[in-house]
């Protein structure tokens, strides 16, 4: 977050399951359609937020099922535990603030007199947060007698019912409200207060990410009916707030367009990508196009063209040099005539490919150093190596965004180095 100089353009801030994760997609569509609109348009100038109910744990496991970006800040256990960057440091400051008028052994004592309530596991017990499942029929009066009894011990909480099924205990400053508005205070002081804030959410402890000032929002066209009803009884009449009529990330890329936030069109959705042109030159939009196409020229799903692959080369630098993770070095017109013998090789075999954090800088008037991490996933295994390229607008032909590659140097990326370091193209 620190190489963000200025205000962010745009800061989503979207609950994880069945928002921006759609359980009931096994392609993941809709979220490579996200991933590829956020890395080639927004990544370099604006703030990804994740803010989950999960526990540090099964946020971890739910990046390893799915292909998810990195965000900028993650929010997790509802709220209660605020994370920067890609080593995730926690805030301090946010412990602070929860721990007012909270102790957990007291509400752990008095909610376990409560038969109704089955504790849910221990991951996601956490310091300011205590979890439960309880039927739909029972939560409401259970809540009602739970929060007199922690009254008479002089504490101060939260109790969040979502999903239908998950009843979360939080001390009152906490909440994934709580925790954003604290987030744009913070930005406040530093001057960088977003320019746009997107909330989106599904379900019962997204309903406080709606009512902070200013924010557009979206619910999902998924939402669960206790969300609905908050919406409808608290927000009703709020124009920043929609229904969405897509799923998850589908419904997050309409909310974009229909509050005019930014630019809302998935590379993911363009067919003719190699004649797409933006209005400005933007490294970020040429890498992300570059490995769509590869993804679906190994998938067989754009015609096996000469021209194809002759505005691949357009768009290189003649004296340009790819270095494979293995430390072959191969000049990038013969990484592309390479290319012909992977044609359609992955078909059939779920073959996806997104680059995650790209991120350009500006080395010269003319010159572009962007770094990024690739995936490849294909028959449920993961690849992922971190790639720098250059890039160049000084010789650029019309094909690309007016952007040439000089250079492309790729390494294992070490979380992931493989056991099985088999070859790819690029
Ligand atoms: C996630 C958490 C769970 C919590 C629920 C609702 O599923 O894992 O502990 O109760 O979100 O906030
Ligand atoms: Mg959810």
């Amino acid at each position: 977050m620190d190489w963000l100089q200025t205000s962010a353009r745009l800061m989503i801030v979207s609950d994880l399951d069945h928002t921006m994760v759609d359980h009931h997609d096994s392609e993941n569509l809709s979220l490579l359609r996200f991933n590829a609109l956020w890395e080639s348009n927004y990544r370099h100038d604006s703030l990804l937020v994740f803010s989950t109910g999960r526990s540090p744990t099964l946020y971890k496991e739910l990046r390893k099922e799915k292909p998810m970006l990195t965000p900028d800040i993650t929010i997790m256990s509802v709220g209660t535990e605020i994370t920067y960057g890609n080593s995730m440091v926690p805030d301090e400051g946010w412990v602070e603030v929860l721990n007012q008028k909270w102790d957990a052994k007291i509400v752990k004592e008095e909610s376990s007199k409560f038969h109704e309530l089955e504790l849910q596991p221990d991951t996601e017990q956490r310091p300011h947060k205590v979890s439960f499942k309880v039927d739909k029929d029972k939560a409401h009066v259970v809540t009602k007698s739970l929060l007199e009894r922690f009254e008479k011990h002089g504490l101060d909480v939260k109790i969040i019912y979502s999903g239908g099924m998950d009843l979360d205990i939080l001390p009152q400053g906490a909440g994934k409200g709580q925790a954003l508005a604290y987030l744009l205070k913070k930005f406040k002081t530093e001057g960088k207060l977003p320019n746009n804030t997107l909330v989106c959410g599904d379900s019962g402890n997204d309903a406080e990410l709606f009512s902070i000032p200013d924010v557009y929002g979206v619910m999902v066209s998924n939402a669960q009916e206790e969300l609905l009803q908050w919406h409808a009884e608290n927000a009703k009449n709020n124009p920043k707030i929609i229904h969405a009529t897509e799923r998850c990330a589908a419904g997050i890329i309409q909310a974009i367009g229909h509050f005019s936030l930014g630019p809302n069109t998935s590379p993911r959705d363009v067919m003719d990508f190699l004649h797409f042109k933006l209005e400005n030159v933007n490294p970020g939009h040429e890498v992300v196009k570059f490995y769509l196409f590869y993804e679906r020229w190994r998938r067989a799903e754009v015609e096996n063209s000469e021209p194809y692959l002759a505005s691949l080369k357009a768009a290189c630098d003649p004296s340009g040099v790819f270095v494979h993770p293995s430390g072959i070095e191969l000049s990038l017109f013969e990484i592309i005539d390479s290319l012909r013998s992977y044609y359609g090789d992955e078909r059939g075999k779920r073959f996806r490919v997104w680059v995650d954090q790209v991120l350009p800088v500006q080395i010269s008037p003319d010159t572009w150093l962007v770094k990024f991490k690739k995936w490849e996933s294909s028959g449920g295994e993961l690849k992922c190596c971190t790639s720098t390229a250059i890039l160049s607008s000084k010789d650029a032909t019309t094909v690309s965004d007016g952007l040439t590659w000089v250079h492309l140097h790729q390494t294992w990326f070490k979380e992931l180095a493989s056991k099985d370091h088999s070859t790819w193209p690029v």
